[in-house]
């Protein structure tokens, strides 16, 4: 899987994200050279298993995931509608940019870069308000089974207070919709979690352009 290095912008869209939505405490997991934590600031921690490697491999690692996504992007180019980014061009332009805040960031902030990996994160339960989890979950149902999904989505509710936000719920590649996702959907229900599919401005894969939100249960007050 690459590390990929999506910018805040695409949070943004991507997430449906208003001002206070970044009000609290923020978990992006599984962050990889995303630069939404180096552009939101204190109130995001970082957590992705690459953060294990170290920041010189890391950085190899973050800078070969850009080229090895531009290649995919061309060998797949019908797959992908360009409104949003405009071009390629933009897209890589941006990304670009993203790894680079990114690697500054981690030099500068390290204590927000955590290495950990679903379905057991290193966070306290409720230690933020809102998680948001970009292309992991759902995106690759076709490498991670529905049991492994089970438990990753109770540990993202396990740590978050108010929503854990998704994107997209499609499979990478194929566009295919996840065939366990209503069941995991009804599951969350059944423990008080409320989930929606909601419309998203960011377009890019065909076919995914919905996030599932999830409603935390209400805890005690911290
Ligand atoms: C496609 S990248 C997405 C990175 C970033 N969210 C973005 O949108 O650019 C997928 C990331 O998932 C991380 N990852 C792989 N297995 C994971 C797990 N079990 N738990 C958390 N993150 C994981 C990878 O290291 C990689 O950085």
């Amino acid at each position: 899987m690459l590390v990929t290095s999506r910018s805040a912008a695409e949070y943004h869209a991507m997430f449906d994200l208003t001002p206070d939505d970044l009000a609290g405490p923020i978990l992006d997991c599984c962050a990889g050279g995303a630069s939404f934590a180096a552009e939101t600031g204190g109130r995001v921690v970082a957590v992705d298993p690459a953060y294990a490697l170290g920041p010189g491999e890391l950085a190899v690692r973050v800078r070969t995931g850009l080229d090895e996504g531009d290649r995919m992007i061309e060998r797949n180019a019908d797959r992908f509608e360009w409104g949003w980014y405009g071009s390629p061009a933009r897209r890589a332009e941006m990304r670009r940019e993203a790894a680079e805040l990114f690697l500054a960031d981690l030099e500068g902030r390290p204590e927000r870069y955590v290495a950990g990996a679903l379905p057991d994160l290193p966070l306290a339960s409720g230690a933020v308000d809102l998680v948001l989890c970009s292309h992991l979950l759902f995106t690759w149902a076709d490498q991670l089974g529905e049991d492994w999904h089970r438990r990753a989505l109770a540990e993202l509710v396990r740590v978050a207070r108010r929503e854990v936000r998704i994107f997209p719920v499609v499979v990478q590649g194929t566009g295919d919709p996840v065939a366990f996702l209503d069941r995991l959907r009804a599951e969350l229900d059944d423990v008080g979690c409320r989930s929606h599919l909601r419309d998203v401005p960011y377009r890019f894969q065909r076919g995914g352009d919905q996030m599932l939100l999830v409603e935390c249960a209400p805890r005690p007050k911290r």
